[in-house]
């Protein structure tokens, strides 16, 4: 039976009509694609895991590690990148045409998430309990840190035997801690009135019971076998141990922790390493960490690292000189690239009347009068182009005018190199939670739209 006009699926736009069997296939893509994020996800438990793994990604793609200590000579169809304070990644493939003449294509993301971040000296105990003190770290949705089975994951700072400093990953992986709530019966007005938690009396973890204060580095030097009196320091964060999952009746949502913002980190390496070798402008990807706590840092969106690579990335052409960066810039577009906020069924009114972005249709353009997000109007319609080219109508957002708006690293990087930026990202659910939702189709439609960008 062949379809008729009345069956065609105008979900991803009136002029993108699909077939039934258009659309299911389009979803199976989603699927797979959402099933590739869900792994990347579970193995990166905190910012330095996740650029490891865009590392690794990009080594089997034939990329090499460039150290900013060194000088750098490079060629087009050079695939190259560069990693910052251990959570910042910067890739790119050297385009034919010289930056001055091409410009850059950029696209950027974050590898950070809201979380609980172990104190430097955390170990406590009370009441019989053995717990670690810790910091809230981004803008975390706290009451979705309770009663789930936490793990600690991180990095270790160590002195080897010959006296150096160095560092190792970890990921203790078993369920060793909980932020446990509180029986609803010694708070009676909880689901009424709601739920208040003090960051410094409330959240803090609970992992055993003893009168013995935990001794973390121990902990740590059993996992990393190494000796406990070499280990000097660390960055550990706590993490839900629930491994992401495929969700809904019909799989067409992604139930996971971090989806803000290793989904686009993802679908940008993705897209990334799907381009051929011959391209005409160079193809970049900036992965910065602390965009959750406002991106001030040696390597987040306001350093000098994206300015840094890029600068030496347009000097290396033969006709490379002073004007060739900022001639550069003036060519250059960035692709911000977050997630947005999709419309709830249950707090329809929090989104404006005529932007309300929905799951599985795909990215959304992100809009704000003050510069919270650095969409300009040319630079939206340079987007909407491309996702018209992979066919779909992208969604518009802008946060009701009574609200104050959510920011990102367009502005931030815009501001630091003067260069043309849109704000995007598909629709998700429970940002900031310790579990998200989003949708597996625009996981596909994702990287399909990045890869358009760099073609
Ligand atoms: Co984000």
């Amino acid at each position: 039976m062949t379809s008729s006009a009345n069956e065609m699926d105008t979900s991803l736009g009136e002029r993108f009509p699909r077939t039934p069997e258009q659309m299911e296939q389009l979803r199976a893509k989603g699927i797979a694609a959402a099933k590739r994020l869900l792994s990347f996800i579970d193995a990166s438990p905190t910012p330095y895991h996740a650029t490891e793994n865009v590392a690794q990604q990009l080594r089997e793609d034939g990329f090499e590690l460039l150290s900013e200590r060194d000088a750098w000579t490079l060629e087009p169809g050079d695939r190259r990148y560069v990693v910052r304070s251990a959570g910042t990644l910067i890739a790119f493939v050297v385009g034919a045409r010289s930056p001055a003449e091409a410009g850059f294509r950029i696209i950027g993301a974050h590898t950070d998430s809201p979380n609980l971040r172990v104190k430097p000296l955390p170990s406590l105990t009370r009441k019989g309990y053995q717990q670690l003190g810790v910091e809230v770290y981004g803008g975390a949705l706290l009451s979705t840190w309770l009663d789930r089975d936490l793990s600690l994951a991180g990095r270790v700072v160590y002195r080897t035997s010959d006296g150096e400093l160095d560092t190792l990953l970890v990921d203790l992986r078993r369920p060793i801690g909980r932020v446990a709530s509180l029986a609803v019966h010694l708070d009676r007005t909880v689901n009424t009135e709601g739920l208040v938690l003090d960051k410094q009396k409330h959240m803090v973890p609970l992992l055993g019971l003893g009168k013995d204060k935990i001794d973390l580095a121990q902990e740590l030097a059993d996992q990393l076998e190494l000796n406990p009196e070499a280990i000097t320091g660390y960055d550990l964060c706590f993490y839900d141990t629930q491994k992401g999952s495929l969700g809904g009746l019909r799989d067409e949502l992604v139930f996971s922790a971090r989806i803000d913002d290793l989904a686009n980190c993802h679908a940008a390496i993705e897209a990334l390493c799907g381009t051929p070798d011959k391209l005409d402008a160079t193809a970049v990807v900036a992965l910065y960490d602390h965009e959750e706590c406002g991106s001030r840092s040696a390597a987040g969106a306001a350093s000098s690292v994206l300015r840094d690579v890029l600068g030496r990335v347009a000097l290396a052409y033969p006709e490379g000189q002073v004007q060739a960066f900022p001639r550069a810039m003036a060519t250059s577009v960035l692709v911000s690239a977050d997630l947005a906020h999709a419309v709830h069924p249950n707090y329809a009114d929090r989104h404006d009347d005529n932007h309300v972005p929905a799951i599985n249709r795909g990215l959304v353009i992100k809009t704000n009068a003050n510069q919270a997000y650095a969409t300009s109007g040319p630079t939206a319609a340079l987007f909407e182009k491309l996702c018209h080219d992979v066919g779909y109508e992208p969604q518009h957002f802008v946060t009701r005018s009574d609200l104050p708006c959510g920011s990102t690293i367009g502005p931030i990087t815009a501001a630091q190199l003067g260069i043309q930026t849109v704000d995007v990202g598909a629709a998700q659910l429970s940002m900031h939670s310790c579990r998200e939702v989003a949708g597996s189709l625009d996981v596909y439609l994702t990287q399909q739209t990045f890869q358009q960008f760099f073609r």
